[in-house]
């Protein structure tokens, strides 16, 4: 077998040739998951499916293509994160915009969308359904309820000006605009409506263990999206308070936490008036979401 060199200046000019060869390279500096950043970056630069690489090997990469692809494993290789390469990433198998002013959406809050749906689930459905959605970043979990529950309409807010755009372009692109509306602002100040269903992932890293991550993370994720302060729970504090007058009588709220927040999260919200909570776990027993009734 021929050993393919590959330097950033160079590239084999055939797709599964030119997938092999920045796999090695992704492998030699530790990229986990090499292969298949590879193949998706290759296939992406070049413009066709990714399983292209296993029926037509031997497309032939032009080379205004392969300096693109060169471009974007250097990209990797640096440690951005795939999603901001190839501008998306998939959530509830939708395709959400993502860029450097939006959290990546990430399979965890899957479980939120999750255990929403199992609690509306139980009501009639005929009911017309308001959700407000805090810091909403790609705009991801009202997305998803939206797309999910026909009968609702919701508002998300961020305080990032850069992620709210992203979050109404996919608003956009899923064909939502006309349900959903964005609004920048801190939390819940200055929202004079009331809603059946508050959702939440807010920052909940704390402050001084954000170095700590993948540079993946803690070097492209907008800091703002990761920041909790001091021990991770600012957030939740900020909007304990407001939640009363956020919600509807018979409403519900639910929040994703992080590992080991729940319980924390569980007693600021209890603290506020919210007494009958449940906690939820995600598929690895995780305990993830928070879940607040108001009274009726
Ligand atoms: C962890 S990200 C979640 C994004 C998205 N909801 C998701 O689940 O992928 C938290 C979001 O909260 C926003 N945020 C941070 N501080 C905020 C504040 N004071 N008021 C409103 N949004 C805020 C950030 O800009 C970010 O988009």
């Amino acid at each position: 077998m021929s050993k393919i060199e590959f330097s950033l200046d160079s590239l084999p000019d055939t797709l599964g040739m030119a997938v092999d060869a920045v796999a090695k390279k992704f492998k030699q500096v530790g990229i986990d998951g090499a292969r298949l950043d590879a193949r998706l970056i290759v296939t992406h630069g070049l413009g066709v499916e990714p399983q292209k690489v296993l029926t037509h090997p031997e497309l032939s990469i032009a080379p205004e293509d392969c300096q693109k692809i060169i471009e974007m494993a250097h990209r990797r290789i640096q440690r951005e994160p795939m999603s901001h390469i190839l501008g998306e990433r998939e959530f509830w198998s939708m395709d959400f915009k993502v860029t450097a002013d939006t959290l990546t959406p990430r399979p965890d809050t899957e479980t939120l969308v999750d255990v929403v749906l199992s609690k509306v689930a139980k009501l009639p459905t005929d009911s017309k359904l308001g959700i407000l959605d805090l810091g909403t970043g790609t705009g991801c979990i009202l997305l998803t309820l939206l797309s999910e529950i026909p009968n609702a309409n919701g508002i998300g807010v961020d305080i990032s000006e850069a992620a709210l755009s992203v979050a109404h372009a996919n608003a956009s692109s899923l064909g939502l605009l006309g349900r959903a509306a964005f609004s920048q602002g801190h939390w819940g100040d200055g929202l004079e409506a009331c809603f059946d269903i508050v959702v939440s992932n807010p920052p909940y890293i704390p402050a001084q263990d954000i170095h700590t991550l993948s540079a993946e993370v803690s070097k492209y994720e907008p800091r703002s999206a990761l920041d909790g302060g001091e021990d991770g729970l600012d957030a939740y504090c900020d909007i304990a308070a407001d939640l009363k007058r956020l919600l509807k009588p018979g409403g519900f709220a639910c929040f994703e936490v992080g590992i080991g927040q729940a319980e924390d999260v569980s007693k600021i919200l209890s603290d506020s008036g919210f007494t009958k909570n449940e906690i939820h776990s995600d598929l690895s027993g995780i305990e993830r979401v928070v879940l607040v009734n108001a009274t009726i």
